[in-house]
């Protein structure tokens, strides 16, 4: 039998109340689909730092190197983060920073509105046309997040310069521009929007030109070039235009968000940052190393009350049997398990509208049960 090595690191917030959702979820897709999974869990973020001293603790860091995938689930808390050095902080000392080490540099954003949650979009009707499907592939390993100089200087008279650098070369472009381009070919609708500020950053118009080149080796996708300002805008006037969103590192932070709101919920919003086998022909995409986390963050005000949302980290556990061990087939039953789940009318906090009929608001636990039950 197949066995696959999960490191599973929940870390703080809703992070590890989510993560016992997905991992029920996963010991029934494991016994109807006939794998086995080893989910070993460690800390990370503030639980690291409370349990070993460090947001990313090397023991956690060395499971990780060992393990098939790391199923991650949310860190840093705004409350204790400024009380440490800002290079120690989860974000950049955990999160970032295993992004960089595995170079997980692409990032898979699926938004989906399922038709039952059309009241949880905050647009009209009309503009939700027949149900909004937008792939953001958001570049994760270079751009402002890691160019360097990075760094703040006194410059006298209680005044301070910050710089953060963005940066991008031909091969880091071409690289996501061409999962890009493979994931529109897949079962969508074959469009790769590219988004740049070519009108005022040389990272734009380098961006530009690569995405351009790489384009033509693919002939059955339609390629087109928007601007980040637009495209925000674009997002909520006519959403059903995008097929795959092609951003670098910060816009695709900031446009997923906005896509995810489109969707219902930050928290139906899973994700998936690759390494370097994707993209590469020659390798076995389906065995790619990976890591999977919901894309909202540790929401400390409803943490350990049962209420967050454990969607869209079940569903960055169904990307992981896809990307990572190739069970397409489970991967696809646990998807069809949410939509069952929420057209049978379970509705955490976040999705729940009173004014619709035979739904119920439920805990996380709850909405994991019955996910769970419809795998
Ligand atoms: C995300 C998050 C992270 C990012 C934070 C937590 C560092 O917002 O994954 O979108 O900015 O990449
Ligand atoms: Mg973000």
């Amino acid at each position: 039998m197949k066995t696959f090595n999960i490191a599973a690191l929940a870390g703080d917030g809703i992070g590890p109340e989510v993560m016992r959702e997905a991992a029920k979820v996963l010991r029934v897709a494991e016994k109807k689909f006939g794998f086995t999974l080893n989910i070993t869990e460690a800390p990370v973020g503030w639980a690291g730092i409370d349990a070993a001293g460090k947001a990313l603790p090397d023991a956690t860091l060395a499971l990780c190197k060992k393990s098939d995938a790391i199923l991650f689930g949310s860190v840093g808390l705004p409350d204790r983060d400024p009380t440490i050095p800002k290079e120690e902080r989860p974000e950049r000392a955990a999160l970032l920073r295993i992004r960089k080490e595995f170079g997980l540099f692409a990032n898979l954003r699926p938004v989906k509105l399922p038709k039952a949650l059309a009241h949880a979009c905050p647009l009209a009707k009309e503009r939700q046309g027949d149900g909004i499907d937008i792939l953001v592939v958001r570049e994760l390993t270079g751009g402002m997040y890691f160019g360097q100089p990075k760094k703040t200087e006194d410059i006298g008279g209680g005044n301070f310069r910050a710089t953060d650098t963005m940066v991008y070369t031909t091969p880091e472009i071409e690289r996501i521009a061409h999962v890009a381009f493979k994931e529109a070919q897949k079962i969508r609708r074959k469009k790769v929007t590219s988004i740049d500020k070519a009108n005022v950053l040389e990272n734009g118009i380098l961006w530009r030109e690569v995405v351009t080149r790489v384009g033509k080796n693919y002939p059955d996708v339609t390629l087109e070039h928007m601007f980040v300002d637009n495209a925000a805008m674009q997002l909520v006037l006519r959403p059903t235009q995008f097929d795959v969103m092609l951003c670098e590192n910060m816009f695709g932070d900031i446009l997923s968000d906005e896509a995810a709101a489109l969707g219902g919920s930050l928290g139906m919003l899973p994700s998936a940052s690759l390494g370097a086998t994707i993209g590469d022909p020659s390798m076995d995409f389906e065995k790619t190393f990976g890591l999977y986390e919901p894309a909202g963050g540790t929401a400390p005000d409803i943490a350990g009350k049962n209420l967050a949302n454990p969607i869209a980290q079940i569903l960055s556990a169904a990307m992981m049997l896809q990307h990572s061990f190739g069970q397409t087939v489970a991967a696809i039953a646990i998807e069809n398990a949410v939509a069952k789940a929420i057209e049978a009318g379970n509705r955490t906090g976040d999705i729940f509208n009173p004014n619709e009929s035979n739904t119920r608001k439920v805990g996380t636990r709850e909405m994991g049960d019955a996910i769970a039950s419809a795998v």
